[in-house]
């Protein structure tokens, strides 16, 4: 690993920013926590951050030399705010930059994707992690989670559509080499679990696990666009809706092998983590 350095993790209270802090530090490396609230993370220094407050940036970035970036949640043009952040952080010293996309998201693609396509000019060593969905999107305060705390349902428009969800510990123990190995990646990572299930797959499983029946209901497209507006911003919803019929089409129905050829073990399978998550609530 590169000496140790520090890393300003965007996001470090969310679900992969905390989890990357937390290998970071474990590694001994020091890591500024930034996002709006500067809310404490254990070990590493809390630094208030907003994307959308340039006021905020130049404190954050003060002896960074890398960077994990959660882009701001619900902005269709994530571009707009991360690129002249992305300048400045190169013109104060940093040398590395890892961005959370999304395995829906290539290169180009919408929101996101405008921003992992300006990377590799703006840094010589940079990765753009591309995971599938979350299985924590079940387990932790994600709408699906709190879905089926309510009254058992998943809402989805995926049909019968199969999804390769990938535990966030992975992604973050993905991160940590990202972010610290001698050579970086320089390239984009899609990140998946090591099977792909179907929406109906995944109720079976968090029945069978938590005991009280979970049950997937199917949504047309306009009722899932109509539910994720509720939620999101709505050209964000229209985007996130366009994904369920992706999925519904067979998209996300395929596994890869880069957890395992990054950090040198296979990817956690959905039971274990059910078990593990629900453990620790
Ligand atoms: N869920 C999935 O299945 C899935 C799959 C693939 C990709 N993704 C991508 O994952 C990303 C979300 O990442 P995550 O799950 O790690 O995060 P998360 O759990 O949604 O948490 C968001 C984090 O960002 C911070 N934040 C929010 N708005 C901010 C702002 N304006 N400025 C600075 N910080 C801000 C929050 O802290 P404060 O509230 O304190 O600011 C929090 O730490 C999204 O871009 C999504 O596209 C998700």
């Amino acid at each position: 690993m590169t000496g140790i350095g520090t890393t300003l993790v965007v996001g470090a209270t969310g679900t992969t920013g905390s989890r990357t802090t937390a290998r970071l530090v474990a590694a001994g490396h020091h890591v500024k926590a930034a996002g709006r609230r500067a809310a404490p993370v254990p070990g590493a220094e809390p630094v208030r951050f907003d994307w959308h407050d340039p006021a905020t940036h130049d404190a954050a970035l003060e002896g960074v030399d890398r960077v994990y970036l959660v882009p701001p949640v619900g902005d269709m043009d994530p571009a707009a705010v991360m690129l002249p952040f992305l300048r400045r952080a190169r013109a104060t010293g940093v040398r590395r930059a890892v961005l959370l996309s999304s395995s829906a998201i290539p290169e180009g693609g919408p929101a996101v994707g405008a921003v992992h396509r300006e990377l590799p000019g703006l840094f010589d060593q940079w990765a753009v992690l591309r995971p599938s969905w979350f299985m924590q999107n079940f387990t932790g305060d994600h709408a699906h989670a709190v879905g089926i705390r309510q009254d058992g349902t998943i809402l989805t428009a995926t049909g019968s559509g199969r999804v390769a969800f990938v535990d966030a510990d992975d992604i973050a123990a993905v991160a940590l080499h990202a972010l610290t190995d001698d050579r970086a990646p320089d390239s984009d990572l899609v990140l998946t679990g090591p099977e792909s299930l179907t929406h109906d797959e995944v109720a079976a499983n968090l029945t069978r696990a938590g005991g009280r029946p979970v049950v997937h209901h199917a949504l047309t497209p306009a009722q899932s666009r109509a539910r994720l507006a509720s939620l999101v911003p709505p050209d964000f919803a229209a985007m996130l809706a366009d994904m369920d019929h992706a999925i519904a089409q067979g998209a996300e129905d395929r596994t890869t092998d880069t957890v395992e050829r990054v950090t040198g073990r296979p990817p956690h399978g959905f039971r274990e983590v059910v078990a593990r998550e629900w453990g620790r609530s």
